[in-house]
Parts: structure tokens; C-alpha cells; sequence
């Protein structure tokens, strides 16, 4: 443990600056320093780093944070291995805290159950390697499997040998305790007897994120019905189940260069897609995924994709677990292997580049992928298909960003054919219904803690403040508004003869939204287009600065992730083949189009809402608000006529 003082020198001495300068060519520009983004692949520098605020942030990947944080995801740190490093750099002394009586000892337990564990696995290799019996049935096990030497050397398997006891008779032998053997599980004692847990069984090492072997999976050679095919070590105090991904070491580097990692289920679904070249892949072994996982992914990578075996009964089951890693924020795909096949046939199958194509062929979006599987069951069924709605939403709801949540409900909206209001109003319902969850959860905690009135291990913050949902209409209004705020777009004749007025992007998006009073209620988009508003006459002022480092958290993330290229709708008009030109080259044309995209989203909107108004007062035979409504509908129909042909697409119906 580092004192409290030291962490607070190495803090201070931190420069961000000069951290980032060893391994970044920054320039200056402005007040900030740019670069290429060490974290991802760019030709134009959108890693900046501001010395007054002692941050780094990346416009293009979002990666952002302090000198620790900075160092922690350029070496693959911990928060202590970065404090060190950041120590060693500014010549700090780190005085390593007096550890307690009880701290010591637990470190040596772990320091030895380690140690205990590393012997095993040299002794399960080389049986596997040297050893008759190891080679004739361990090895050979392998060699019929084709797994290659290189495969099976890369993750350090092995072999116990059949009988009673003689690994935990070899350990002891070599000085070993029989406590540590006990504990890690490598040995079960009884009374009057002892015995090896893996005897006769190949065996894969399970390492930590620094690559010390901390437990086994152990695999079955006979036919014996009765017995686990596989085998774990038993939890202890240096193997938590649920914290541990099986290959995470073998595939960090892998999935931090990729971008991106691969979720299987099995230890030689690991081996063979290393075989085949594909090195950024983890097991859960099995077990659902827990999201003490999920964020070890996280670490290297937000990208996810999960491989299901083709025969997968538990598909459906596992949906909710996926949720965990919506949850926190990650990008989840899903690849669903043909029938009967698992990673490992797969991959030995179709070799490295069958695989990749297979996987660049089939791999799904998770919420799409959840749709289409349930919509299967719903199709006909309008009970069944609210339920799939709201399953679909829940899903949808977890999503902490805001642009991917509104990306997906116009997803779900189109493949679901339910209106994009409908779906809003179920998020925030949802949304509501997690919030109240997580309270009741929080109370009973605090209960249980006053009871018992040690601290608990997560004092877990209040729960967040529902944010404001969008429409993608809007956030592209508003990537518009900040990004081409200053812009001049047209030349308008004034008052005077003669006099040529200029109109600025930022004037001419909110004069048309205020004119027709359709700022929508949303109080984040609010928030930002009437501070755009304040500013439009300030000749210094810099959207990107002003929103990016706003003291509002919300209006802050939102501003870098429309600033940042994350989410770029405007491709359909390139993809379109219409223009190929740069977004900056055809505002005169992009602008007034964005406009009338929002307003015709909102007056469809509009339009839905009066059809329910309409539907409900039918019941009630109501006939003056039937009238009503419908006078206020065809109102809105000629609106949106109007504007369908402004955008040049034909009115739907
Ligand atoms: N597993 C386990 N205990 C079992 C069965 C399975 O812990 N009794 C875990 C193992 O981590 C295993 C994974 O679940 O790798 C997937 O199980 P399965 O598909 O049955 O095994 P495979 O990985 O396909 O193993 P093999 O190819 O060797 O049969
Ligand atoms: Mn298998």
C-alpha cells in the first residue's frame, strides 16, 4: 500500500503534459495540445490534452482522464502500478504503508497459494511433455484434437497423473504444505486419507491478468458418466470464479490492439481460436457472465461479441446476463455458430480465414439480434409482442449513453414497426422502474449495514438522475448547431437597399425551431440551445470549448460524443451517392434538411399522439373532440406534406 502523502506527491508532480509527451507528439493549439491518439488508429490528431486542467481526452475514441489514468491505459496498469511508474519517472520516494498483522499474513497466504500454484502447472507440463504416461495420454489426447505444440505451450497445459496422490506426494516431497495444497485445491484431505482433485485428468492453467497461474480447469480422458466432464479449482483466496476470464492474459495485448473481444464458453474454444490466428478471445467457462468480468474486458475494450455455440438451448436464458454488459456501457454483437458447431469445431472447421469471414458475415447487434429472436415467437400474438416490446426496451433502457439508447429505439422502432413515441414513453418507463429497483436495493443495504456495522465493500453512489431521452432528429440538430455554429449559410437582403445581411448557422437552426415553437421539452437539449442562443452575438465564441469543459457533467458528455464523430447520421447522404462531398462544403444544403428532418419527426409525432387522442375520444363518443382533433390532424398533414416534399421523399400515405 502507498502512503497517503506519497500518492498525494505523485499527484502533484504528475504533469500531464509531460506523461503524455513520452509516448505522443503533442503541438500546441490554443491553450490545449494535440496528437494522434495513441488508443486508436487516426490520421488527424483528435487527442487533446488541456495542461490547466491536467486532462487528456480523445474526441475520436472518447478515452479521456488524468495522468494515472493515462498511464493505466497506455501500459495496462493498475492504480498502484501506475502510481508507481509516475513515481519512478519524478524520482518519488513511495513509502509503502506498515502493513497490519492481518494484511501481511493474508498477502503471504496469497503470496504462497501462488507460488504452490505455479508449482503445479511446471509439474502438470512437464508430466505432459516428459513423462510415459503423460505423453501416451495426456498429450496424445491433445495431438488428437490437432491442437498444435506451439497452442498447447502458449497456454501452459498439462497432465496429472492417474492414481491416488502423486502430485500432492511430489509437492510435498519438494517441501510444499499441505495447508497451501488444501487450500488451493490441488489436494483434498480427510482425515485419514489425502488425494489429488485432477488425478488422470489433461489440465489448463487459469491465469491472472499478470499471468501467474491461479487455478485449474481440469478435463476428463475416460468414459465415466458419473464424472464432471471438467473440473474447477474450488474458490480461494487468490481464485474468485466470478472476477477471472479464462485466456484474459494470453489475449489482453490482442484486444487492446483489435478493439475488440471475443466471448466463448470453453478453455479449447480458446486454444482453437488461437490456432487459427484469432488471439483476442476469454472464457467464462461456462458459468453466466458476472460484471466483475465484464469490466476486466472493459479494460482493454468497450467491443463485445459474444459467440454462441450453433445447438444453443440457452440462447434465450442468457439474454438477461447480457444486459450486465449493456449495463456498463459496452458495445455488444452476438455471432450465432451454425448448427452443432462450437468455437472450437468451428474454428478447426474453417480454418483462420473461414472463421473471420464467417464472423464479418454473421455477427449481429445484440438488441437487433434479441428482436429478431423473440419477435419470432410474437409475430401474430399482440399480447405476446407488447411483452417483446417491453423485453426488447428493457434492454434498450440499461444503456448508459445517450446517442447509442437513441440509436437503437429508431433501430427497434423500424424492425418492431411501433412508433418511436411508444417506445420512448416505455424506455422512461423502465428507466423509472431500474431507479426504484436499485433504491429498494440501496435501503435494504443500508438496513443490513446499521445492523451490522462494518463497511461494506461497494458504497455504491446514488442512483443516477433519469437522463433525458432523444430522438436522433434532435441530436443531429444539435451536432449541427454546435459544430457549424458560427458558419455563414446564407446571404439575405436587409432592411436598407443595398444591404447584404449574413445568416450564421446558429441563427437560422434556432429562429426556425422558435418561430414554428418547436423546441422540444428535453431540458438537455434546452439547456444547450438557449446557451447557443445567449452566445450568438459573441464574436469569441467557441462552441466546442464553451460545451465540452461545461460545468454540467450531462451537457459536457453529451457535447464530446457529437463533437467526437461518434455519431455521424449525415453518412446516409454520402452513402446515398448524392454527395460526396464534405459535410463543411454543403451546409447550405445539409442545414436547412436537418431542420426539416426534426420538424417532420416532430410533427409525426404530433400526428401519433392526436390518433390516440382521437382513438380514445371515439370511445367516449365525444364528437366535438373527434372534430377538434381531427381539424388539428389534417392541420399537421398538409405540414407534413409540405416538408416531405421540401426533403424530396413522397408523404407517406
Ligand atoms: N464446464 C465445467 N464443468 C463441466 C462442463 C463444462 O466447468 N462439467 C465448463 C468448462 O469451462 C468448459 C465449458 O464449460 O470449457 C464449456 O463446456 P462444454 O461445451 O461442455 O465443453 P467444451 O469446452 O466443448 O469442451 P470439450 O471440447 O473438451 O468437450
Ligand atoms: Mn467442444
Amino acid at each position: 500500500m502507498i502512503d497517503h502523502s506519497t500518492i498525494q506527491r505523485i499527484l502533484d508532480s504528475a504533469d500531464i503534459t509531460d506523461v503524455v509527451s513520452e509516448f505522443v507528439t503533442l503541438r500546441r493549439r490554443g491553450v490545449n495540445m494535440l496528437g494522434l491518439c495513441p488508443f486508436h488508429n487516426e490520421k488527424t490528431p483528435s487527442f487533446t490534452v488541456s495542461p490547466a486542467k491536467g486532462i487528456f481526452k480523445c474526441f475520436g475514441c472518447g478515452k479521456g482522464g488524468n495522468a494515472v489514468n493515462f498511464i493505466m491505459e497506455h501500459e495496462s496498469l493498475s492504480y498502484p502500478e501506475a502510481l508507481k511508474w509516475l513515481a519512478r519517472k519524478y524520482n518519488i520516494d513511495v513509502v509503502e504503508e506498515e502493513e497490519t498483522e492481518e494484511q501481511k499474513q493474508l498477502k503471504d497466504e496469497r503470496e504462497s497459494l501462488m507460488i504452490v500454484s505455479a508449482f503445479a502447472q511446471k509439474y502438470f507440463t512437464r508430466n505432459l511433455w516428459e513423462e510415459n504416461e503423460g505423453r501416451t495420454i495426456g498429450l496424445s489426447y491433445f495431438r488428437e484434437r490437432s491442437f498444435r505444440d506451439d497452442i498447447l505451450k502458449k497456454f501452459e497445459v498439462g497432465y496429472s497423473p492417474d492414481g491416488k496422490a502423486p502430485f500432492t506426494e511430489a509437492a510435498q516431497k519438494q517441501g510444499y504444505k499441505m495447508e497451501f495444497l488444501e487450500k488451493t485445491g490441488l489436494s483434498i484431505k480427510r482425515d485419514d486419507w489425502v488425494r489429488d482433485r485432477f488425478a488422470g485428468r489433461v489440465m489448463f492453467p487459469i491465469h491472472n491478468l499478470a499471468g501467474r497461474v491461479i487455478a485449474f480447469g481440469g478435463r476428463i480422458l475416460k468414459d465415466d458418466p458419473k464424472a464432471a466432464k471438467y473440473l474447477n479449482s474450488p474458490e480461494s483466496e487468490i481464485y474468485h470464479k466470478s472476477k477471472v476470464l479464462y485466456g484474459i492474459f494470453q489475449a489482453k495485448r490482442e484486444i487492446a490492439r483489435t478493439e475488440k473481444c471475443y466471448l466463448v464458453e470453453g478453455y479449447t474454444d480458446v486454444l482453437s481460436m488461437h490456432q487459427a490466428g484469432i488471439e483476442n478471445v476469454v472464457a467464462s467457462s461456462g458459468t453466466a457472465l458476472t460484471s466483475e468480468q465484464i469490466r476486466l474486458v472493459k479494460r482493454f475494450t468497450p467491443n463485445i461479441t459474444i459467440i454462441y455455440d450453433g445447438d444453443a438451448a440457452g440462447i434465450k436464458a442468457s439474454l438477461r446476463g447480457i444486459d450486465l454488459v449493456l449495463e456498463e456501457g459496452m458495445n455488444v454483437k452476438v455471432l450465432l455458430l451454425p448448427d452443432g458447431e462450437d468455437p472450437d469445431s468451428f474454428a478447426k472447421k474453417k480454418g483462420a480465414s473461414g472463421f473471420r469471414e464467417y464472423i464479418d458475415e454473421n455477427e449481429t447487434d445484440f438488441i437487433q439480434f434479441k428482436t429478431r429472436l423473440l419477435l419470432k415467437d410474437a409475430e401474430k400474438d399482440p399480447v405476446a409482442k407488447a411483452r417483446l416490446i417491453s423485453e426488447v426496451i428493457r434492454s434498450v433502457a440499461v444503456i448508459p449513453d445517450t446517442i447509442t439508447r437513441s440509436v437503437y429505439i429508431k433501430e427497434c422502432s423500424k424492425l418492431l414497426d411501433v412508433n418511436e413515441e411508444i417506445l420512448y414513453t416505455e424506455v422512461r418507463k423502465q428507466k423509472h422502474k431500474q431507479n426504484e429497483e436499485f433504491r429498494k436495493k440501496e435501503m435494504r443495504g443500508q438496513r443490513e449495514q446499521s445492523l451490522n456495522p462494518t463497511p461494506g465493500p461497494s458504497q455504491k453512489q446514488q442512483p443516477e438522475p433519469i437522463p433525458a431521452e432523444f430522438l436522433i432528429e434532435e441530436l443531429e440538430f444539435l451536432r449541427f448547431l454546435l459544430k457549424h455554429c458560427n458558419t455563414v449559410i446564407f446571404e439575405e437582403e436587409g432592411e436598407n437597399p443595398n444591404e447584404i445581411v449574413e445568416v450564421k448557422v446558429s441563427e437560422y437552426m434556432i429562429d426556425e425551431l422558435e418561430n414554428d415553437d418547436l423546441v422540444p421539452g428535453n431540458p438537455l437539449f434546452r439547456k444547450i440551445f438557449y446557451e447557443v442562443k445567449d452566445n450568438m452575438d459573441n464574436e469569441n465564441f467557441d462552441p466546442w470549448k464553451y460545451f465540452v469543459y461545461h460545468a454540467d457533467a450531462e451537457v459536457s458528455k453529451l457535447a464530446t460524443d457529437l463533437l467526437s464523430e461518434k455519431f455521424i447520421e449525415s453518412k446516409r447522404w454520402t452513402k446515398a451517392g448524392a454527395f460526396t462531398e464534405k459535410e463543411e462544403e454543403i451546409l447550405d444544403y445539409l442545414v436547412p434538411r436537418i431542420v426539416y428532418e426534426y420538424k417532420l419527426m416532430r410533427i409525426k409525432l404530433m400526428m401519433a399522439e392526436i390518433e390516440l387522442a382521437i382513438g380514445s375520444a371515439s370511445k367516449e363518443n365525444n364528437f366535438d373532440r373527434i372534430i377538434e382533433e381531427q381539424s388539428k390532424y389534417m392541420n399537421l398533414k398538409r405540414v407534413e406534406k409540405y416538408l416531405s416534399e421540401k426533403l424530396g421523399s413522397r408523404a407517406i400515405n
